[in-house]
């Protein structure tokens, strides 16, 4: 990690936010709608801070969305770097890096992702309590940056307790049945083999998918607060009699955003 490049993000958006955000969110696929949410909006296209990944796909890889939320100074990402897309993990979480610069407290990361736990259904939403990291990969591998964190961080409460108990507090009083599990990262592109989804389970998973744990890693490095939420858009495979498709993954995770949308709010709110 570059921190040239770091301090130059972190000065060139804090000279265009007229705001100094505490809360960061990460967007996941189906989930960038809350940041439309935002009043007063800041929008800056990821190719225009400097330091983040370029894009290396075709069309937009998304954009930072700054402003107020419930009367909370929140830093939205719609749309976040993905591993399987070709990025380095240093890559995927300058972002985070860049928020901790400007100065978030805490950050909560979102996905859309395959249920594990055969209690679930699609269209629910789970808490994460904690997560397994199933790739081998881990984006604090290199010379440790004694600035940023410890050499050997402790990630025994990465998912802030206080966080939770504060969702699962929201989610009663607005009777949303939110789940409680364990997130498994794994890189993709490919969804798992049943084989694989059996083995998840043994293993103590609830929820499968691509993304957020390199970002926790690095923010709980960093000494961020964490709340995780998933959204369960599809059995993961094996489950279900059914074949899996992106399509199925946006189209239910559409269909609770508004859900989604009020638990997140009401917590921000609360955050007050
Ligand atoms: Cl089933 N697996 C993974 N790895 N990611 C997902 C998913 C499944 N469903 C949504 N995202």
């Amino acid at each position: 990690m570059d921190h040239n490049q770091l301090n130059q993000a972190k000065e060139f958006l804090q000279d265009q936010l007229k705001i100094k955000p505490t809360v960061g969110l990460i967007l996941g696929s189906g989930l960038g709608v809350l940041a439309d949410q935002i009043s007063q909006p800041v929008r800056i296209p990821y190719q225009d801070i400097p330091g983040f990944p370029r894009s290396t796909v075709a069309g937009h890889a998304g954009q930072l969305v700054a402003g107020e939320l419930n009367g909370v100074a929140v830093v939205a990402m719609q749309g976040r770097f993905h591993y399987y897309e070709g990025y380095g993990l240093d890559s995927v979480t300058f972002p985070v890096r860049v928020m901790k610069a400007i100065g978030i407290e805490k950050l909560f990361v979102t996905n859309a992702a395959g249920g594990v736990n055969e209690a679930f259904k699609p269209g629910d939403l789970m808490l994460i309590t904690d997560h397994i990291n199933n790739t081998g990969q881990n984006p604090l591998i290199g010379p440790n940056d004694d600035q940023q964190g410890v050499r050997f961080p402790d990630l025994s409460t990465a998912y802030t307790p206080d966080l939770q108990k504060l969702a699962q507090q929201v989610a009663t009083d607005l009777s949303i049945d939110l789940k409680e599990g364990v997130y498994v990262w794994n890189t993709g592109p490919t969804y798992e083999t049943p084989a694989e989804v059996r083995m998840l389970q043994a293993f103590g998973g609830d929820a499968v998918g691509m993304s957020t744990v390199p970002e926790v890693i690095v923010a709980r490095h960093v000494g961020l607060e964490i709340l995780g939420l998933s959204c369960i858009s599809n059995m993961a495979a094996g489950i279900l009699d059914e074949v899996l498709s992106h399509e199925e993954v946006i189209e239910t995770t559409e269909s609770v955003r508004e859900t989604f949308i009020a638990l997140v709010k009401e917590i921000l709110t609360r955050l007050k």
